[in-house]
């Protein structure tokens, strides 16, 4: 099965509303002529913004997180998928490293997020990874079926059928150190085995994105893995250059 690639800026807790603007007039002038799927998740406040900054460009917008529970109500400081699909989000990143490690987002957590981001219509990019520590143990791949695991024992058929996973290593993470092309591939293999141990459908149309120091000068090389299926983008996708770059890394 083909699969089209995804590259998908993640801005974390950066940018401002002149940052924003300016972003999106340099993606709505040059988006039309890359292939590949390409997606920019912003501070929820952002959303609108760029949202209308790209109303006749081929780029999605997204949040960074979103609420596990689906109804709305007295939940101080969330903001549900419905909200998020309300503006204009498609796409939703979910149980990243840094809220795992900084927010206490358990695997269980990530797994009802998933849910109930599917539940209203968003595409979840459900993010996994080892510490440092844990792939000089050799435990990476033990971390990751275990994250993986998680999901299936959660998530009912119709919600996995919906997922997007970026394996992100934290050791890879705003470091400047990617991990290497085969590094990725071998991980992204193991991933759609695990995937495929479960649901051989899924395994083959799911998107396996890799997310780590991606960059324009190390994308191709990370791209030509036949299990990578595009990219999760942090610092690199602040600036338009260089995510175009990245975007046009991946043919
Ligand atoms: O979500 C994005 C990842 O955390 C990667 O961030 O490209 O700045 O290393 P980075």
């Amino acid at each position: 099965m083909s699969r089209t690639m995804l590259i998908a800026g993640n801005w974390k807790m950066n940018g401002d509303a002149g940052q924003v603007d300016a972003f999106a007039r340099s993606l709505a002038a040059d988006a039309s002529a890359i292939t590949a799927d390409m997606l920019v998740c912003v501070p929820f406040v952002y959303i609108e913004r760029l949202v209308a900054g790209l109303a006749d460009a081929p780029v999605a917008v997204g949040g960074q997180n979103v609420a596990a529970e689906v109804d709305a109500g007295a939940f101080t400081g969330e903001v549900n998928g419905a909200m998020l699909a309300d503006i204009g989000c498609r796409y939703v990143i979910v149980g990243h490293s840094e809220r795992r490690a900084m927010y206490g987002e358990t695997d269980s957590v990530v797994a009802a997020k998933t849910s109930a981001a599917v539940a209203v219509g968003l595409t979840p990019i459900v993010c996994v990874g080892e510490t440092l520590e844990q792939r000089e143990a050799d435990q990476t791949e033990a971390v990751l079926a275990a994250q993986i695991g998680a999901l299936f024992e959660q998530c009912d058929a119709r919600t996995l059928a919906e997922v997007v996973i970026a394996y992100e290593p934290i050791w890879a993470i705003g470091t400047g150190r990617s991990a290497s092309p085969e590094q990725a591939q071998d991980v992204h293999a193991f991933l759609r085995g695990q995937i495929a141990d479960r649901d051989a459908t899924i395994s083959e149309s799911v998107l396996l994105l890799y997310g780590g120091s991606v960059k324009p000068d190390n994308a191709a090389a990370l791209f030509a893995g036949a299990d990578v299926d595009g990219a999760l983008i942090g610092g690199a996708s602040l600036k338009a250059d260089s995510f175009l770059d990245i975007a046009r890394a991946a043919g």
